[in-house]
């Protein structure tokens, strides 16, 4: 059975954002507990529709909708998860991050066509396009927030799952679509967000933002130690000429910050990693799933987290450890093979981390 799932509700919520000091010291988003449960029977609507927007005609011309193209994603540490999840011929297997569908469709190899996989993703292109290559799978998709798989799992008449799997971050296909500005050299609209609908694109927050709150952003989600001379570049640019897309934002960032002298990588990196986490509120959404989601795994069931970054991973093994419902099975974090890097260098930066539901309250 294929269930395509809309589990969007409009977030008519204040974004955390909106007044410039309601980023200090903000610990949770209010709003994912109050979204309401998935409709796991109705259909999405057209997702052209929800893309064209106001900002997409004026600055993006031309849409590459991610949707209409086969996942270019290639999934990283798929063994690992495989053994780690220890799924049986029948299980109830959870995917919160759907993407391009690689684990998920090993993870439906496992659990066999008596068993149950229930796929989420906050992008409704990763929803569309899963309608069309998932088809025929016994893989059940929605589109939801993995902090809000409870609800998820309330619609589809799952109480306890046997694993769940969490693959954080973006995937490769989000980053090739050239409308949502994810890679720096994107000459589409700097929106970063993975759901169109809900809060505000990076662009805005650019032209919006303090300098003082735009480097709070940059120094806390990016730990980009150059934050407030890149904030004061993007508040000087901003009175003549705002940013409107990546490749602007990119070499703005390029220009004011000096290339580290061991590392290869793009001096852009952590500035476009700090505005992806602040408009998508990454963390706080990861922090409210690590706090929701042992209670639907079964006894002995395990949730698996990939993440990418150190401060995911901090928040991945904190949470694990200080958990009196989990047993955690990786005292450290289990890395790609260099066979798998070589293959494919996106997996370099993978951790893995892995707990077991124990009793616990
Ligand atoms: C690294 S990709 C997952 C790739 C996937 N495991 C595969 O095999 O193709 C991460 C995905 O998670 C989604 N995502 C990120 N944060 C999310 C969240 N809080 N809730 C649900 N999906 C999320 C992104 O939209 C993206 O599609």
């Amino acid at each position: 059975m294929f269930l395509a799932a809309n589990c969007s509700v409009r977030r008519a919520e204040r974004h955390p954002f909106a007044a410039d000091s309601a980023h200090k010291g903000r610990k949770d988003a209010p709003w994912v507990a109050r979204r309401s449960a998935a409709l796991l029977s109705s259909w999405m609507p057209s997702v052209y529709d929800q893309f064209v927007s106001a900002e997409r005609t004026v600055f993006s011309p031309g849409t590459t909708n991610m949707a209409e193209h086969t996942s270019i994603h290639i999934p990283v540490l798929v063994s690992e998860v495989l053994d780690a999840l220890h799924l049986q011929p029948g299980g109830v297997v959870v995917d919160g991050t759907l993407g391009g569908g690689g684990h998920a469709r090993r993870l439906a190899e496992q659990v066999g066509r008596s068993g149950r996989v229930v796929a989420v993703d906050r992008d409704p292109q990763v929803i569309a396009r899963a309608e069309r290559e998932l088809a025929g799978l016994p893989i059940q998709v929605a589109q939801s927030d993995f902090c809000e798989l409870p609800e998820v799992l309330d619609a589809a008449g799952v109480e306890l799952a046997d694993g769940i799997l969490l693959d954080l971050g973006l995937s490769s296909d989000q980053l090739a679509d050239d409308d949502r500005g994810f890679s720096f050299e994107s000459e589409g609209v700097l929106d970063l967000r993975f759901d169109p609908e809900r809060g505000e694109p990076a662009w805005r927050l650019l032209a919006r933002l303090r300098a003082e709150t735009l480097a709070q952003i940059l120094y806390n989600y990016g730990e980009e130690r150059f934050s407030r001379r890149v904030a004061a570049a993007i508040v000087e640019r901003r009175r003549y000429d705002p940013i409107r897309t990546a490749r602007q934002l990119a070499q703005l960032v390029r220009s004011c910050v000096p290339v580290a002298k061991h590392h290869r990588i793009d001096p852009a990196t952590r500035t476009f990693q700090a505005l992806r986490i602040a408009v998508n509120q990454e963390l706080a959404s990861l922090e409210h799933a690590l706090r929701r989601l042992p209670e639907r795994l079964a006894v002995g069931g395990r949730l698996a987290i990939i993440s990418f970054h150190s401060l995911e991973d901090r928040r991945v093994k904190l949470a694990f450890r200080d958990d009196p419902r989990l047993r955690v099975l990786t005292r450290k974090p289990v890395r790609p093979a260099e066979a798998e890097v070589a293959r494919n260098p996106r997996a370099s930066s993978a951790r893995l981390r892995v707990a077991e539901r124990v009793q616990g309250d």
